[in-house]
């Protein structure tokens, strides 16, 4: 089976948001009925302002059927000594729906998005990694990044 992996276009958006809805599920988060609607809607309209612009997603396809996903964002701001260029890439949504896991669907999207970030100069890119996916991204060079001064939030919304 031929799997094509292609970057994302606008109208692709529809595949995307399911991605994020069935990534957040792959994850264990309680995704509500109410949740996944409020989550569409938002993602929706922010892939439409953002997508290849400062958000950047590729997708497996088998034919018509998504088989898999990935995000990268590049983030600006102030230069560090880490982030000469104030540039930094993160990728998100790393999705292989079951049925196409462990063919490499991942690896090659991760591949486009590493390359994609180098396009931009940016200094780094970074991304949270589950357990499922930690040993692809250890077998790509990622390394655990632990901050000299942890990092601390304060919660806004009620949720
Ligand atoms: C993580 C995930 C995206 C990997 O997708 P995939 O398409 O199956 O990954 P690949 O086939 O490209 O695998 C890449 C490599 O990692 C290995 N690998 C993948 N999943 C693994 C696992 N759970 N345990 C150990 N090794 C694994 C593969 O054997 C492969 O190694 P190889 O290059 O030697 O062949 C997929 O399991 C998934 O969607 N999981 C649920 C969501 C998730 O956790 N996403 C990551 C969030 S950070």
């Amino acid at each position: 089976m031929d799997i094509q992996v292609r970057q994302a276009q606008l109208s692709d958006i529809p595949l995307l948001v399911k991605a994020r809805i069935d990534f957040l599920i792959a994850l264990g988060h309680a995704v509500t009925e109410e949740n996944a609607a409020i989550i569409s809607e938002q993602v929706e309209q922010f892939l439409t302002q953002h997508l290849n612009r400062d958000i950047f997603a590729w997708i497996a396809l088998d034919g018509e059927t998504a088989a898999a996903t990935g995000f990268l964002t590049l983030f600006q701001g102030m230069a560090h000594v880490s982030m000469p260029s104030g540039t930094y890439g993160r990728i998100t949504n790393m999705l292989t729906w079951p049925a196409y896991r462990s063919r490499g669907l991942a690896r090659r999207i991760m591949n486009e998005l590493i390359n994609k970030a180098k396009e931009n100069n940016v200094d780094f890119v970074n991304l949270d990694a589950s357990d499922m996916g930690r040993p692809l991204y250890e077998s790509l060079g990622f390394v655990d990044f632990i901050p000299k001064d942890p990092p601390m939030i304060l919660t806004l919304n009620k949720n």
